[in-house]
């Protein structure tokens, strides 16, 4: 099958190209090396293969989208602006890449007859994780209060007797409940794609990636994830500085996992009757503490110890975990990265490979 893959150059998509290659796909790339994410572009464009051939452009350019369209069976859409953005001034380019970005996507490939979708969503589309309380059972989480982080109580609590929640696993049919302006958009293009779907007859899987990590994962950014900020640290000689007391539950994939995902869920779409859409959590289904993977970094590269701050960002969400069991029973897949291995390999890779 002909796949394009947008978003191709980056630090998922460059992932994905690889893994749709070793399965036998033809691929060709679209991307639109924005300055930000590629400050070296032509190391970026070396590092797709030759037999790969990109588009330079930006996925909100219909002419450009509806060349690269013509001869393409399927779309896998990892072009997009990632992390929780600095302030409300980032908010209309992240709405602008992510969901006007797709909608243009979207209605090129109603206008060439493209009707298979794989969209790369995310976790915080669901905001806070999963809880339930000792007592009362299911709890919605609220958001934390300044006052409880100040005082170093940073477990939310159940809204009806103050009991300590204890986290569980989310699964797809928690409602969404987006809590930032990332997320919003995220969520957003679920809702585009949805409806591209039912329109058109085409299928869509939506793979909601938990926090990845990776060879090639992006650093020193404000968009940066606790991984590769971990990392740098280190590089620098410094100790990696944990938040809050470091007992915040992630579920860290790894992104040769994460492309395996992709290329399940792009089988998935040509099995799916028409108008169909998916969501599929992607993670390890092992949730790790942020100070474990601190702990972790620093030992794989022989660092200093992690120091726990006890500082707090007020958007972060406590615990968010998810269970991977529907991509593991509906399309086979499962994670072949362990968190030990891939954490080595990580400490290793200094974020330019
Ligand atoms: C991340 C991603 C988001 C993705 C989501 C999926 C980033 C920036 N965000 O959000 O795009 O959709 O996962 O679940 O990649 N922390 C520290 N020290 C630091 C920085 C952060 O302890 O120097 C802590 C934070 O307080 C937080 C945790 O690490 O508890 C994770 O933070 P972060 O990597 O920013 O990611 P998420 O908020 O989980």
């Amino acid at each position: 099958m002909r796949v394009l893959v947008t978003g191709a150059a980056g630090f998922i998509g460059s992932h994905i190209v690889t893994a749709l290659l070793a399965a036998g796909h033809e691929v060709a790339a679209f991307d639109a090396l924005l300055p930000a994410v590629h400050p070296d572009p032509a190391a970026a464009r070396a590092r797709l293969p030759a037999a790969v051939p990109l588009t330079e452009a930006d996925v909100r350019n219909p002419e450009a989208v509806a060349k690269a369209l013509v001869g393409i069976d399927a779309v896998c859409h990892q072009a997009a602006m990632v992390g929780l953005g600095v302030d409300l001034d980032d908010a209309p380019l992240y709405a602008g890449c992510n969901d006007l970005g797709t909608a243009v996507l979207l209605s090129a490939m109603a206008r060439s007859g493209v009707r298979r979708l794989v969209l790369a969503s995310s976790m915080v589309v669901y905001g806070e994780g999963r809880y339930d309380c000792p007592r009362h059972g299911r709890a919605p989480a609220a958001p934390r209060q300044e006052a409880d982080l100040v005082a170093g109580r940073f477990e939310p609590r159940c809204p009806e007797c103050g009991e300590q929640l204890v986290p569980g696993l989310v699964e797809e049919t928690a409602a969404i409940d987006p809590r930032n302006v990332y997320a919003a958009t995220k969520a957003a293009q679920e809702f585009l794609a949805s409806a591209w779907a039912r329109a058109g007859g085409g299928t869509v899987a939506a793979l909601r990636y938990h926090n990845v990590y990776g060879p090639r994962m992006p650093r020193d950014t404000p968009y940066a994830g606790v991984a590769a900020i971990f990392r740098s640290a280190l590089a620098a000689g410094r100790a990696p500085l944990v938040f809050e007391d470091g007992g915040q539950r992630r579920d860290f994939v790894h992104v040769r996992d994460v492309a395996t995902a992709n290329v399940a869920a792009l089988d998935w779409t040509g099995a799916a009757p028409p108008g169909a859409f998916r969501a599929f959590n992607v993670g390890s289904g092992t949730p790790r503490t942020v100070g474990e993977l601190a702990a972790g970094l620093a030992a794989a590269v022989g660092g200093p110890a992690p120091r726990r701050t006890g500082q707090y960002r007020l958007g972060d969400v406590r615990h968010v975990t998810a269970s991977n069991q529907r991509l593991r029973q509906e399309l086979g897949w499962s994670p072949a990265v362990a968190f030990a291995d891939g954490l080595w390999e990580f400490a290793e890779s200094g974020g330019g490979r």
